[in-house]
């Protein structure tokens, strides 16, 4: 099965076998086949943070359910509950539609809300992490689904339980607990500009999701013109003493705080530096816009976009010292060349 249209980078990559489910409870049964009970499994979104490396010789299994309602309402906050095959900003319209906010600063990220908690995915200083209530998820090594609280989920920058146990987890749908009145988001750089371009003054957390999708739709290439998975590397986590000495030997670099004793750089800036902006050789590249995001200009090979994400992370930590991990799932190989 060909899974070209299934990956944002367009990388012309085959599954084994593919598999589309329309309900949760149709998985246990899935599972009781020998090729999925004990081969490898891959749960495809809308495929928007991976890199195929090649061939992958399993299973592709493909969540369909895209429902989505409030189980709950005290007046001040709902909670909502989407399917795991639901486009994540049709969700975040959705929401804001019925008065709900906090998802606003998460409009136009790419990809499903099955996908969301897994990566724990984030935009514009707002997590989803920070609104999900509980994570419904197929355990594979037990056959059933099971619901798992906020707390459990070990969310973190970029990562949760799901991503850590890839292979024991099929998230099935998550809910979301969601205020009718917050106090919206506007720190992060650009946005407070973007919505006085816009002419608004008093914005309400509809405005930040358009001046967020502008944003977006401006800095970022879009997957359906110019493949690509968003950001290829996390930006990095450093000890504040390494920040420091950086920041020193280079003022411009952008430094986060990041937790007690640590700093976050913005790897974007590091590669930009490092000489790697618009880059290209064969149909691999480096986004003009964007130095964080990798590009396949039509025919590049999952082997190829990986050989040159080696290549600038080692130009990094040549340059700065600094590692650089890969943001997006790598299928069929090691990011650091190990087996
Ligand atoms: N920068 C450069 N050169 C570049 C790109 C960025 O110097 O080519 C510097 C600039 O100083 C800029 C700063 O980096 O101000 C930050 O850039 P940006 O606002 O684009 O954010 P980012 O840190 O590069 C992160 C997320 C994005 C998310 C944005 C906005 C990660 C790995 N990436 O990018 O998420 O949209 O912040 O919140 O955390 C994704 O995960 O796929 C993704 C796109």
């Amino acid at each position: 099965v060909s899974l070209a249209g299934r990956n944002t980078f367009r990388v012309a990559a085959r599954a084994a076998m593919m598999a589309d489910v329309s309900r949760a409870d149709a998985l246990a049964e899935l599972f009781e086949f020998a090729m999925l009970r004990e081969g490898p499994v891959l749960v495809l979104g809308e495929g928007s943070n991976l890199l195929f490396a090649g061939d992958f010789p399993g299973v592709a299994i493909c969540l369909t359910m895209a429902g989505v309602r409030i189980v709950q309402d005290d007046g001040d906050t709902a909670l909502v509950r989407a399917d795991a095959g639901m486009n994540w900003n049709d969700l975040v319209g959705w929401t804001l539609a019925r008065g709900l906010c906090g998802l606003e600063n998460m409009a136009l990220i790419p990809g499903t809300v099955g996908a969301a908690p897994i990566q724990n995915i984030g935009a514009y200083g707002v997590e989803v992490g920070e609104f999900i209530e509980t994570v419904e998820a197929f355990q594979r090594d037990t056959g059933q689904i099971k619901r798992i609280a906020a707390a459990d989920c070990a969310f973190a920058y970029r990562d949760s339980v799901f991503k850590r146990e890839s292979e024991r987890w099929v998230v099935t749908a998550i809910e979301l607990r969601l205020p009718r009145r917050r106090e919206l988001r506007l720190d992060y750089a650009g946005v407070k500009e973007e919505l006085a371009a816009m002419g608004v003054d008093t914005p309400r957390a509809v405005h930040v999701a358009e001046a967020i999708s502008r944003i977006r739709t401006r800095k970022l290439p879009n997957p359906a013109v110019l493949g690509n998975a968003g950001s290829f590397f996390k930006n990095p986590l450093v000890a504040a003493a390494t920040a420091d000495a950086l920041k020193a030997a280079h003022p411009a670099l952008p430094v986060f705080p990041a937790g007690e004793g640590q700093r976050k750089l913005s790897a974007g800036w590091l590669i930009e530096a490092a000489g790697w902006k618009g880059f290209r050789e064969g149909d691999a590249g480096v986004a003009p816009q964007h130095a964080l995001v990798l590009v396949n200009h039509g025919q590049a090979t999952g082997a190829q976009l990986l050989d040159l994400a080696r290549r600038i992370a080692a130009s990094v930590q040549e340059r700065f010292g600094v590692a650089l991990e890969p943001e997006p799932r790598i299928i069929g190989a090691r990011f650091d060349g190990g087996a």
